[in-house]
Formats: structure tokens, C-alpha cells, sequence
């Protein structure tokens, strides 16, 4: 049998459309299901029915008068995709002021083992400490996939860079057989301190034990709690959050005049909340990147409620910085496709206090 071609044409838009729907739904709601037996399949039912049955839509409804469906339905997911594009670039943040490696070699697109690591820059004029040094790693998601010198080689290199303060910001495992060999793993390597909080697969897997592991190797966990630290005689607050996997508390200890505020918390989908309590700055992994990007187009499927918006790197929101780091480890799939594990080294620097003349 062979189809007219206005049905082709009718069942590829439907399909397309269909596919558009099922790519929001994957990114927004599928993703943040608890890990379970059921959620690969409930993904691959969704796919089947939301653009099968999209497609078939297409060979059943007559084609002309039917068309404003799947193309009223593109033209919504456009203008979202524009809507995206114009938050992003009015939150940019600054772009690293130094990367390795510095470009996407395009004819590597397993980058699963090839750490990158990127450098950011940001001062404080309100802040009167000097400047510090800080370490963002996250989604370790220590689970057997990766040789434990991938792991040594990103505590290596985050060690060399001669970190104040060390944030890990989650994910540590997927799998809870994979607790001891975490244990090995993890030590702390900030001159000031380590700090974390858990991510979704540790609430998934075991929190207390996660937590429990996580505290015996010398790392300090904030969940849900504020630490003040001081850094050359400045404030510095720290508090983590782990909403939403640890429910019912939402809010974060207000910023105090004077202090630096700094939030870890997994998922950057807090930011909105957090920059309402006046936080400088919130550090978050959860996103991986996209684990899987297209050169030019970047990450595809993105586990938030805000799909690819806070995807990975620098942004300012409501005043408050946010760094996304991308993470090292994988989930899903043990493979990332130009999209490199990677670690932030965040420079913060602050206008210290003038020495008054009379001091000399
Ligand atoms: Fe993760």
C-alpha cells in the first residue's frame, strides 16, 4: 500500500508534534519520578503513545482540516523555545575566564571520561573579605560504570587548584551497593572546609546512609541547616537545601547585612526561592549537562521543571549568581556525548576594608 503523499506529510507533522509534547513531559515530569522498576517503562510508554498515537492522529483525521492541530501544537513549543532563549540570555552570568579543555573538538563526541574544567570569576562589592577560592563538584553517581581513576583524577586536579572552601552538591550514588566504594572515594579537600548536600538518587537510594558516609569521611552535610564560617575575619554563611527530595522545608535562613551568603543545593530549580531570601550565590549540579548535547544545539532532555533554561554554567537571577556544574558521573545511559564531566573552580573576591592611616 502505498500512501498518498499529503498523508506523509500529515503524519510527520503529527508525529513531530507529538515527539515536541513527549520531549516537555520527559524533561519536566518523567525525569523527577523516583527511581523505580516502572519508570523505564512508563518512559517508553509515553513515547509510544504521545507520538504513535500522534502519528496515527495523523493517518485517521482528514489532513486539511485537522492540520491546525500539530501545527498550532509546534508553534507553542516555539515560542516556549523562544520564551527560553530570551530568560537565558537575560540571566547569563559571566562565561568562565579560563577552560580546559577550550573548545568542543567535534570529532570526539564520547566524551564519558574527558574531564574538563572551567574557572569562573566573581566579586562582592558589599563584601568586605578577601578573596577565596572554591570547588564545585557534583553527581558523582558512583555506581561501577566508571574506573575509580576517573574519580582520583577529578579529586586530583580539584586538590591542585588549592581550594578554600570544596562543595559537593549530590548524586554521590545511584546504587546502594555502591556505599563503600564512595567511602574510599570521598575526603575532604578544602583548606576551610568540605560541605554537601544529598541529591535525588541518594534520597532514592538510602539518604541516612548516604548521609552517614558522606559525615565519616570528614565532610561536613548541611541538610537544611546554616553554618556561619569566617574567612580573613569576614562573615560567610553556608546553608544547604535539599528541597524537594527531603519535603516540608522550603525556606532558607534569610541573609544577614555584611555576610556572604552562599546555598548549595542540588537542583537549580530552587534558585527562584533561594534569591528571594537575598543568597549571593547558589552552587548546583543535578542537570548533568544534558549528559547528551548536539553540537551548536546543546543538552536535549534535562531533568527540571524549567527544561534546558538552567542547564549547566554561569547565571545571575534576581541578583543571586548561579553556577551549574555538570557533574562527572552518568545515569540512564553510562555515556555522555559532548557533554565532558566537569568541575568549577570559582574564584570569590570580596573589597576588603581600607586600612585606616592611623593603624600604621
Ligand atoms: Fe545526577
Amino acid at each position: 500500500m502505498v500512501l498518498p503523499m499529503m498523508d506523509l506529510v500529515s503524519i510527520l507533522v503529527f508525529a513531530t508534534a507529538g515527539f515536541g509534547l513527549f520531549l516537555m513531559l520527559l524533561n519536566r515530569r518523567l525525569f523527577l519520578i523516583p527511581d523505580c522498576r516502572l519508570k523505564r517503562p512508563v518512559m517508553v510508554l509515553s513515547f509510544v503513545v504521545i507520538t504513535g498515537g500522534s502519528a496515527l492522529l495523523g493517518f485517521v483525521l482528514p489532513s486539511r482540516p485537522c492540520f491546525f492541530i500539530p501545527v498550532g501544537v509546534l508553534c507553542l513549543i516555539v515560542v516556549g523555545e523562544v520564551r527560553r532563549v530570551f530568560i537565558r540570555r537575560k540571566c547569563a552570568g559571566s562565561s568562565p575566564v579560563d577552560a580546559k579543555p577550550h573548545q568542543l573538538d567535534i570529532t570526539r563526541p564520547f566524551t564519558t571520561n574527558d574531564l574538563a574544567c572551567y574557572r569562573y570569576q566573581v566579586s562582592f562589592h558589599d563584601w568586605r573579605g578577601s578573596a577565596f577560592r572554591i570547588v564545585l563538584l557534583s553527581d558523582f553517581h558512583v555506581d561501577g560504570s566508571f574506573a575509580p581513576e576517573l574519580y582520583r583524577h577529578v579529586f586530583s586536579v580539584a586538590e591542585q587548584s588549592c581550594p578554600d572552601l570544596v562543595f559537593m552538591v549530590g548524586d554521590f550514588i545511584t546504587k546502594l551497593e555502591s556505599l563503600p566504594a564512595l567511602s574510599e572515594l570521598l575526603r575532604p579537600i578544602g583548606k576551610l572546609g568540605t560541605f554537601a548536600v544529598l541529591g535525588n538518587h541518594d534520597y532514592w537510594t538510602d539518604a541516612e546512609k548516604v548521609g552517614a558516609v558522606v559525615s565519616d569521611c570528614g565532610i561536613r552535610l548541611l541538610t537544611n541547616e546554616s553554618v556561619g564560617i569566617e574567612i580573613a575575619g569576614a562573615a560567610v554563611r553556608l546553608t544547604g537545601t535539599d528541597y524537594p527530595w527531603k519535603r516540608g522545608e522550603k525556606t532558607i535562613a534569610a541573609s544577614l547585612p555584611g555576610e556572604l551568603h552562599l546555598v548549595l543545593s542540588h537542583t537549580p530549580d530552587n534558585i527562584y526561592r533561594i534569591s528571594k531570601s537575598g543568597a549571593d550565590c547558589v552552587f548546583s549540579g543535578h542537570c548533568h549537562a544534558g549528559q547528551i548535547r548536539l553540537p551548536f544545539a546543546g543538552s536535549i532532555v534535562v531533568p527540571s521543571v524549567y527544561g534546558r533554561r538552567f542547564d549547566h554554567g554561569h547565571f545571575i537571577v534576581n541578583g543571586t549568581h548561579l553556577f551549574v556544574a555538570g557533574g562527572i558521573g552518568t545515569t540512564v545511559l553510562p555515556v555522555r556525548i559532548y557533554c565532558r564531566p566537569d568541575i568549577f573552580i570559582i574564584d570569590i573576591s570580596g573589597q576588603p576594608e581600607k586600612e585606616s592611616p592611623d593603624n600604621n
